[in-house]
């Protein structure tokens, strides 16, 4: 009977998603046929608020003439202008509302590189979640998020705002963010809001890390690396997409109808909406795509851009392109289909106003607590010599450093707005939480720029006298994220020297990190007993960092992105291919070449003479309290049949006296294919948590389809062939075991 019931039950759920949506298209058509082609384009144009034009803003809408708005952020206003779409425009179609709300509205969680620390898609999703109730409680019901690009260098400052290197992880955490943002499905939940993936594709590869700079990717490395983290947060139900800046291979994203029409609409069927980044359209005319606004707009809507961001070409040529034949009405249309389905889907025509009575959710105080443990799961502990931490509460600290009590910058790049007065820093956190704490405050620098040495005795003296230091170090919020890329990535200013002041006190110091993007601190390492990394750890970092300091955490996070030794050896990521001279675990160095050493190259192998041939940290690596023993590899076969699964099975203990959590992670290597493979491939991660002492088994299921990839033909298919398997604690160890596809 209960079968029977459950049945009735699936086919119910489906057959009434497929009527809605049947009901959708009908409500689409219908009111596309009641359009004006100057209405329709109005669909297709999105403003940028701004106080100062509302007026002349409420009468472009009332003319039917805009279809959406970013940066508005007063309710009042939103409803006002709102009602101006419903009541006084012609056929009353509601605005959908965009803003930038990356990690966090007001409530602000790390920034997306170090949620990407945490492995956990739950956390990520919650955060997501959050930040779609506080953002839709005021009116706002787009996010221009998740961003989904690659990142493999550290001198992008956007790579701050991406999920890391992997295109597995940030597939599962882009995902995870989709579903917190829309209501995990329900997109006209009252507290979903849109997500716009973005930047679509490849921008994380600008060349030379420098921001909007070119990028080259070729047609494997798109499909099989920069593709996939996109194609999973839109099989999550991403409602929108977002076109990015650079031209791949000498075409702008704006203008590649490869990209937006053949792999998004015909192989992967979305079926949401297409908007540009800011002005990305009209700036074809720059990169020398374009010779006009007109012909931008050719280019785009012919492309498949359906929504153009402020930069007005489509509203201004659009119509009379269309009387020229030049853009077929059928393009327009299906624009402005696929915006007006993402608008009905969202419930904007029944509920068009926020409820500006409804009380405040706004930094509530479940929204702290996660936004809390997001900070607590996404630092990394990078060392910890001799166990010095976690730290006695009833040692003397002398806390020391400009990141100690920095509530703008702890919350990161990408923070419109969140509010510097609700952070909690970790001076404000130890008088709050920790009171009972014996310690000194010497900032000795004023921000993480600042040059000034003169107060480094005092920091010195104030770690002579304590039994340890902890010192605040990093980067301020603005000098990563959009535009901000650097060349020379070590701790900035004279930070290094402080810290080196503050260890010839000849006191153990705990150095915590507080940046947007990873440093290379090698150099640094000497004068740093123990080291915490948090990627900008947000409105509630002061108190994960010292609960972590003081053991009541415990850290878990891995890195989601390679630290380099220096910042020549980018691009350095975990995931590379083998090439024909791997180096070998010694390599030669400086040293070893003598005076009028003869020309020779042989021997030599795929490395640099004065950095070796590895990173400082790899991919996945991050410490913990706790220490996990791995055992047991287990396959459920040495071989599987194409369309077979594999079962894995490791034994992870928890060896020590600390309960903690450990992320396990999964990792593959296809030794030949019809293309050459990378050394190793992230396929399945789980966090752990295991008490002192306890032992768990953690299985993944391994299909052949996740070893599926595009290979010579461009066709993506699993290739028989021989695999290694691990399964650790990083990129770089685990235990390893092989098996076939037969
Ligand atoms: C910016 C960014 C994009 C953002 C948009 C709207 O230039 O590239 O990520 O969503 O403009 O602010």
């Amino acid at each position: 009977m209960n079968k029977i019931i459950i049945f009735l039950l699936f086919f119910f759920c489906i057959f009434s998603i497929n009527a809605q949506q049947q009901n959708v298209e009908k409500r689409v058509d219908e009111l596309l046929s009641r359009m004006t082609l100057e209405e329709k384009i109005g669909q297709m144009n999105q403003l940028n608020y701004s106080k100062g034009e509302r007026v002349s803003l409420t009468s472009r809408v009332e003319r039917g003439e805009v279809g959406s708005l970013l940066n508005i952020t007063d309710p009042i206003a939103i409803n006002e202008i709102q009602k101006a779409a419903m009541e006084k425009s012609r056929l009353g179609i509601p605005l959908i509302i965009g803003r930038d709300i990356i990690h966090g509205f007001k409530t602000i969680f790390p920034i997306p590189l170090g949620q990407a620390a945490s492995f956990d898609p739950e956390l990520v999703e919650n955060g997501a979640r959050i930040a779609a109730i506080e953002a839709r409680s005021i009116g706002i019901n787009w996010t221009f998020a998740p961003m989904l690009d690659i990142s493999r260098d550290a001198r992008w400052g956007r790579i701050a705002e991406s999920l890391g290197e992997d295109p597995y992880l940030s597939g599962q955490l882009g995902a995870a963010m989709v579903k917190g943002f829309q209501g995990n499905g329900n997109l006209s939940d009252s507290n979903a809001i849109a997500a716009c993936v973005k930047h679509f594709v490849g921008y994380g590869a600008s060349e030379g890390g420098r921001d909007y700079n070119s990028t080259n990717i070729p047609p494997h490395l798109m499909r099989n690396t920069y593709l996939p983290p996109f194609r999973a947060a839109i099989e999550a139900g991403a409602a929108t997409l977002m076109t990015s800046f650079n031209d791949n291979d000498g075409i702008p994203a704006s203008g590649n109808d490869y990209i937006l029409k053949t792999i998004l609409r015909k192989e992967w069927i979305f079926d949401g909406f297409v908007v540009s980044d800011w002005a990305s359209m009209t700036e074809m005319i720059a990169h020398g795509y374009a010779k006009d606004s007109k012909q931008v707009s050719e280019i785009s809507a012919n492309a498949g851009v359906d929504m153009e961001m402020v930069s007005g070409s489509y509203i201004k040529h659009l119509a009379g392109l269309v009387k020229d034949g030049k853009v077929s009405i059928d393009v327009v249309d299906g624009a402005v289909r696929n915006i007006l389905r993402v608008k009905f889907r969202m419930g904007l025509f029944e509920n068009p106003y926020v409820d500006v009575e409804r009380q405040s959710v706004l930094y509530a105080e479940n929204h702290l607590k996660a936004a809390r443990q997001a900070a607590i799961e996404s630092a990394i502990l990078l060392k910890n010599d001799n166990g010095l931490l976690p730290l006695a509460e009833n040692k003397k600290i002398a806390i020391i450093g400009p990141l100690a009590d920095a509530p703008h910058d702890q919350m990161g790049t990408w923070v419109f707005d969140g509010d510097k007065n609700y952070t909690v820093t970790p001076l404000t956190a130890l008088k709050r939480e920790y009171s009972h704490v014996n310690y000194l405050y010497e900032p000795a620098l004023k921000y993480s720029r600042d040059k000034n040495t003169s107060e480094f005795d005092k920091a010195k003296a104030a770690a002579a006298s304590a039994d340890v230091a902890v010192v605040f170090l990093g980067e301020e919020a603005i000098l990563s994220g959009e535009a901000h890329s650097l060349s020379n990535i070590d701790l900035i200013g004279v930070q290094s020297d402080l810290l080196r002041a503050v260890k010839s006190a000849g006191k153990p110091v705990v150095l915590v990190i507080v940046a947007g993007r990873p440093l290379t601190i090698e150099r640094d390492l000497p004068f740093a007993d123990a080291v915490l990394y948090n990627f900008h750890p947000g409105t509630m970092g002061g108190p994960a960092i010292l609960d972590l300091i003081f053991g009541k955490a415990n850290p878990g996070g891995k890195l989601p992105v390679t630290f380099v030794r220096e910042v020549g050896q980018i691009p350095m990521y975990y995931n590379h291919n083998n090439t024909g001279r791997p180096a070998p675990d010694k390599v030669m160095t400086l040293d070893d070449i003598s005076l009028e050493a003869p020309q020779t190259s042989l021997g030599n192998t795929s490395f640099y003479l004065d950095s070796g041939k590895d990173p400082l940290y790899p991919f996945g690596y991050g410490l913990s309290y706790s220490k996990f023993d791995y055992s047991d590899l287990h396959l459920s076969s040495g071989s599987i049949a194409l369309g077979g699964t594999l079962t894995v099975k490791a034994t992870i203990q928890n060896t020590s006296k600390i309960d903690g959590t450990e992320v396990v992670q999964l990792y593959i290597q296809d030794l030949v294919g019809s293309i050459v493979r990378p050394v190793k491939e992230l396929k399945g991660f789980q966090r752990i948590s295991l008490k002192a002492g306890e032992s768990k088994i953690v299985e993944f299921r391994l299909t052949t389809d996740d070893l599926a990839f595009y290979g010579r033909d461009l066709e993506k298919k699993a290739e028989a062939g021989d695999f290694k398997l691990w399964v650790g604690g990083s990129s770089k160890e685990g235990l390893m075991t092989k098996f076939k596809i037969e």
